[in-house]
């Protein structure tokens, strides 16, 4: 008998981490993780086998297919948007093809299990691309799910697209079959950007918040590479794992859509430095803005509209930008690097 699990992708990133202490805090379910990277010691005790190896590679997956049986897919593995620029054509590889590799996976189990596998999906703040024009981000302040859908970033158009065939394998999947088959349950939330007290991220735009963070703990000075008055939503990991969750607990018939916006609070470069500065004083934090960063910053809304996701699924963040850094990022960044 193959063993049922829950498959996550991308497991020794930042979200990965995150999600995995979450699930293996609720119980009753037998993780199967894979990375490219091992997975850390700490949480690779919550899971019954880590694959270390390529998303892309057709031989590895048949071999999970024929040992595990899959209930859920967590698809996490992604190359975020900063490192997308430098190497798109590889960007697109893992993140579209990856992406659609999987969804075909996980239709052929659905119709193998005679139900929907769910199919969780984290896009992100990336697929907005607001117009480069002076004040065009101050005069669209929460912007709603299908509004300035043209993202400036080989990532935000690999999530957006994902986002689509997500959709498609949903609702249309082999359409003109004599008779529908079962297909995905495909659900994703768009993330703003993240801040975890335990990792730091690589490759993203948004690591700002985070690295500014991680090394005035450290003591270290920081040359922040957005203006001051960069202005963009952020999340704290934890909400992060309970968004994805909460999502995959909901009835599907409460939803009605497939991408929901979800946010916690949105603060510009100079207020998180600000509170950055509260907690750790004599560390130096200057401006050393990289304008193409910036640009793409720029592109991104100030605020996100998640009325849909608190109406369908109750999402509700736990952390607001004071008991994020109050409570959960300041206490554990220091105490991460107090020896
Ligand atoms: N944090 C991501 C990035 O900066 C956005 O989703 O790429």
């Amino acid at each position: 008998m193959r063993k049922k699990v829950v498959f996550i992708t991308g497991a020794s990133g930042e979200v990965g981490h995150a999600l995995i202490e979450h699930l293996a805090a609720q119980g009753n379910v037998d993780l199967l993780t894979m990375d490219l990277r091992p997975l850390p010691p700490n949480i690779k005790k919550h899971v019954v086998e880590h694959v270390e190896g390529n998303l892309l590679d057709k031989i590895l997956l048949a071999r999970i297919v024929t040992q595990y049986e899959i209930d859920a897919i967590f698809h996490l593995a992604a190359l975020l948007s900063t490192s997308s620029e430098f190497t798109p054509a590889i960007a697109h590889e893992v993140n579209v093809e990856g992406t659609r590799g999987l969804l075909q996976l996980a239709a052929e189990q659905s119709q193998w299990r005679n139900k929907p596998i769910q199919f969780i999906f984290p896009s992100s703040i990336a697929v907005y691309g607001m117009p480069q024009i002076a004040h065009s981000k101050g005069l669209y302040q929460r912007v709603r799910e299908w509004e300035w859908n043209q993202p400036r970033t080989m990532y935000g158009c690999n999530k957006l697209y994902c986002e689509m065939l997500g959709n498609y394998f949903t609702h249309h999947y082999r359409q003109l079959a004599a008779e529908s088959p079962v297909s995905v349950d495909f659900r994703s939330v768009r993330f703003p950007g993240l801040i975890s007290a335990v990792t730091v991220p690589t490759g993203g735009t948004s690591d700002y918040a985070p690295e500014m963070l991680h090394a005035a703990a450290q003591g270290k000075p920081y040359g922040c590479f957005v203006r001051e008055d960069a202005r963009i939503p952020f999340m704290a990991m934890p909400d992060a794992a309970h968004a994805l969750l909460q999502l995959a607990n909901a009835p599907q018939e409460n939803l009605t859509q497939t991408v929901y916006n979800v946010r916690a609070f949105s603060l510009t470069a100079g207020e998180i430095r600000e509170r950055v500065l509260n907690a750790f004083p004599d560390v130096e934090i200057t401006y050393d803005v990289h304008e193409k960063r910036q640009a793409i910053i720029d592109s991104w809304p100030g605020d996100l509209d998640d009325s849909s996701a608190r109406q369908d699924w109750g999402w509700k963040p736990q952390y607001d930008a004071d008991r994020s850094f109050d409570e959960y990022l300041i206490p554990n960044i220091s105490k991460r690097y107090a020896n």
